[in-house]
């Protein structure tokens, strides 16, 4: 698994410095296409309940499960990359959201707070916390910061398939749920909304947008519970494990 999951990410940053303007939905999910299938590997995404695409790209007021379409990358969008393999019979699951040139400022505070909320998430994900003090860490820091995290979806336990148990919502009180052990590996993913937390699905059935059309950030990274530290597998290859 930390193969599968060093594989992911280093996929998500060649695929992510690929968004450019110009570019199509479509041509930028061809292309992680391409870039999995020469790493031997294969998208977990691909026919999971039907999804049409190898990765997930949602731009601006998209919070996730952006579908490959023929909508272009504009200067000023945020775009949201998903990208999962499974590889040696494991899977691998992250996910990152760029800003594409300049962007608006409270824009920039709403990626730096989603980025950051994952990263309190993840200090909390240690042997002996609760499942939900993972959670709390996500919704305490983003409403300190005047956002909101989004309910509908959630992050989860990842292993040799993609959705695995427990569920792991971005809110709700510390203290409760399962008791963390080392060696349960979970995909923490917060879905952060610059306006409220009201999402609605599009007619492809996939596509979540926020429902006052405000932009939204996700990041996500599979993480592994240790007895001292938590683990982030979903490092690129090269990257010192060090550096946060
Ligand atoms: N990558 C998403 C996650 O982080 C799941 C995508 S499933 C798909 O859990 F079918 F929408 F691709
Ligand atoms: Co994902
Ligand atoms: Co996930």
């Amino acid at each position: 698994m930390r193969k599968s999951c060093v594989l992911a990410a280093t996929l998500l940053k060649a695929v992510a410095d690929f968004i450019e303007p110009g570019r199509t939905i479509k041509e930028i999910d061809d292309y992680a296409g391409r870039r999995i299938q020469e790493a031997g590997a294969r998208s977990p995404f691909l026919g999971y309940k039907g999804y049409p695409g190898y990765t997930c790209i949602s731009v601006n007021e998209e919070v996730v499960h952006g579908t490959p379409r023929n909508r272009h990358i504009q200067y000023g969008d945020v775009v949201s990359l998903d990208l999962g393999v499974i590889y040696g019979g494991w899977v691998g699951d992250t996910a990152t959201t760029v800003a594409v040139g300049e962007i608006a400022p409270e824009v920039r505070k709403l990626l730096d707070v989603t980025e950051q909320s994952l990263h309190l998430a993840i200090d909390k994900a240690r042997s002996g916390n609760r499942l939900s003090d993972v959670s709390h860490a996500v919704e305490s820091f983003v409403q300190g910061n005047g956002f909101s995290v989004v309910r509908e979806f959630v992050g989860h336990g990842v292993g040799r398939t993609l959705h695995e148990e427990p569920q792991i919502p971005n809110y709700g009180p510390p203290g409760n749920g399962p008791k963390l052990k080392p060696g349960m590996t979970l995909a923490i993913e917060p879905m952060v909304n610059l306006g409220d937390s009201r999402v609605k699905v599009l007619a492809d059935g996939w596509t979540v947008v926020t429902a006052d059309g405000k932009p939204s950030a996700h990041f996500e990274h599979t993480v592994l519970i240790t007895e001292k530290e938590p683990e982030i597998l979903t490092i690129p290859e090269g990257v010192s494990l060090r550096r946060r």
